[in-house]
């Protein structure tokens, strides 16, 4: 075992984790381990853009910004959290210019911005009880925001001198009482177990969607670190709220960016209707995404979807109709994936697609300064901060708009960097337990001698296809209640599973066996979160329940690992500005 002390670790090199890192002040070492290359990190998956009410492209404001994000949330986002990164976004874009990130650009020079789903202001800016339509708020670099995102900021973190482990998978927190103190990895080259002692560590692990079987996440998307902290005893906050993006490559999953409807693109069923109409009069084919699923898999479901020839059903997303210049120069990469994974000419015909497993909005509760808390009361876990996708602050309630995901990594990853700033300079190493490393030792021990029948492929597809089926766009008690039995048993088939590779070089077998484990950690807090809420709010549709519930459900949910059922736990919502109300777009 190879110990090593750093002032921080952060574990992540996505978005929230370069953007933190780049906060730790000269004289304090940090250490950012990720278990790929950094720049391919999820955060380079981010397509359409991110949001802030600059106002290049027509009147906006933080306010309006703050209210859609608050309604888009279905009223379950904490405002307090909300305005912050509202009010922060205008500055946020303009320190990345400055960084070097290459946005697209009007014809005047400036950040150029574009329409997307849920963002909206008064039809007479004069007048906040007018209708609201759609606003260009998205800053956008073609289809590839995140990507050049996530490269400017890693560059800007080799300048800073951050140092990065590359290819080291973390396995568990280091916990000092209740202080956390560091990390544990394994070099995925040799195998090698590290011991990382910290005063501060961040998770910026991203998020879970590999827990679905369609899915717009990354390979790395297995739900680490919330594995990390639901089993060292700290709660995970409204995991039953996962986005499905309307609009995943079909069969494949594959994210076809928000931003081709921002551009102009429409959602077609078999009847060559503009469905949208009917879901949403107002904003139509803009409207948020757990909306648009919804519409999308009830068009399936009622037969207006389109069948393919392995018996699985999509609707179709034209922007055929969408100037050639438009296609090149704003929407490159989406219409590349459509032609190269599934034979289709965008400029001609329409593309196929479905409902993916997009994003977690819940996640590992923290303050608006990225520290995580373990209770109801918002207690903070000294030493311990998490941010980005991993994190639950709560900006995104029970829905996410899109863009938001972009600006929550880069305004809440800058906070948790400044808080860890400040806690470094006056805090000690806490004590580094003697057996830091024995849980992983064991679990590692236990893979590479297993005789198990068990194949972690065979109980991972099961896992994934099952997710999709019963814990999906649509949910409901029967399905959930065999869906906690079912992840009961993956539970304890996963304690037979055997590995092939008993090699020590890049063992990716090993390496996927730890993944597993991690995902089904995972899959439990969201079966439960959505067996318990008994309502339709944001992304987590009940058909026994179709209505929101706010007087019993206003709330936010922690869960707990025991060894038996998860318990459960309610929080209060933060809520300063805007009344909750119906939901219409
Ligand atoms: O549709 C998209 O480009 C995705 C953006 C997001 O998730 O924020």
């Amino acid at each position: 075992m190879i110990k090593h002390q750093y002032d921080v670790v952060i574990v992540g090199a996505g978005g929230a984790g370069l953007r933190a890192a780049l906060e730790i002040p000269e004289g304090f070492s940090c250490a950012v381990l990720s278990k790929v290359f950094p720049t391919r990190s999820h955060t380079g998956a981010a397509q359409g853009g991110i949001g802030a009410s600059l106002g290049n492209e027509e009147e906006d404001s933080w306010e309006w910004h703050m209210f859609d994000t608050v309604k888009g949330s279905d009223y379950l986002g904490d405002q307090d959290a909300i305005e912050i990164m509202a009010k922060d976004a205008v500055r946020a874009i303009i320190e990345l210019e400055h960084m070097g990130m290459p946005f697209s650009r009007t014809p005047e020079g400036k950040i150029a911005q574009r329409k997307f789903g849920g963002h909206t202001r008064p039809e007479d800016p004069n007048d906040p009880d007018s209708k609201r339509i759609a606003v260009k708020r998205s800053c956008y670099s073609a289809d590839r925001t995140g990507h050049v995102m996530l490269h400017t900021l890693y560059e800007n973190c080799i300048k800073q001198k951050v140092h990065f482990f590359s290819e080291f998978f973390v396995t568990d927190l280091v916990m000092s009482g209740k202080s956390c103190a560091g990390v544990v990895a394994m070099d995925i080259a040799t195998n090698e177990i590290h011991v990382f002692h910290a005063k501060a560590v961040m998770l910026a692990t991203g998020g879970y969607g590999r827990v679905f079987r369609i899915t717009s996440n990354a390979h790395v998307g297995t739900g680490d670190g919330f594995s990390f902290v639901y089993n060292n005893g700290l709660p995970l906050q409204d995991m039953e709220f996962v986005q499905f993006h309307p609009t995943g490559l079909w069969k494949l999953g594959i994210l076809i960016s928000e931003a081709a409807r921002g551009e102009g693109g429409i959602l077609l069923n078999n009847k060559g209707e503009r469905f949208m109409e009917r879901y949403a009069p107002t904003v139509k084919d803009l409207a948020p995404r757990d909306m648009v699923s919804r519409a999308i898999i009830t068009e399936i479901r009622e037969g207006r979807g389109f069948k393919g020839s392995d018996g699985t059903s999509y609707v179709q997303l034209d922007v055929s109709h969408l100037p050639k210049e438009v296609l090149n120069d704003k929407l490159p990469e989406i219409t590349g994936f459509a032609r190269t994974y599934l034979g289709v000419e965008p400029t001609k015909e329409p593309i196929p697609v479905q409902p993916t497993a997009h994003y977690a909005m819940g996640g590992i509760p923290t303050t608006v300064d990225a520290e995580v808390t373990r209770d109801k009361k918002g207690t903070k876990v000294t030493g311990l901060y998490a941010a980005g996708e991993a994190a639950c602050v709560s900006v995104h309630g029970s829905n996410r708009l899109g863009t938001n995901s972009l600006l929550d990594l880069i305004v809440f990853g800058r906070r948790g960097g400044k808080a860890i700033a400040k806690f470094i300079k006056d805090a000690e190493f806490p004590p580094l337990p003697e057996d830091a490393a024995d849980r992983t030792i064991a679990r590692i021990d236990t893979l590479m001698n297993s005789k198990g029948k068990e194949k972690v492929g065979a109980l991972r597809t099961e896992l994934q296809e099952k997710m999709m089926e019963k814990v999906g766009v649509f949910r409901n008690e029967k399905d959930l209640t065999e869906m906690t039995a079912e992840i009961k048993s993956l539970r304890e088939r996963y304690k037979e599973v055997s590995i092939d590779d008993k090699g020590k070089i890049f063992n990716t077998d090993l390496m996927e066996a730890l993944e597993l484990g991690n995902l089904i950690d995972t899959a439990e807090p969201i079966i439960h979160g959505a067996l318990v809420r008994q309502e339709s709010r944001g992304a987590h549709s009940r058909e026994d329940f179709p209505n929101r519930d706010d007087k019993k459900w206003l709330k936010h949910t922690l869960i707990y690992k025991t060894d038996g059922k998860p318990k459960i736990d309610l929080k209060p919502v933060s809520i300063t500005r805007f009344q909750p109300k119906e939901r219409k777009y």
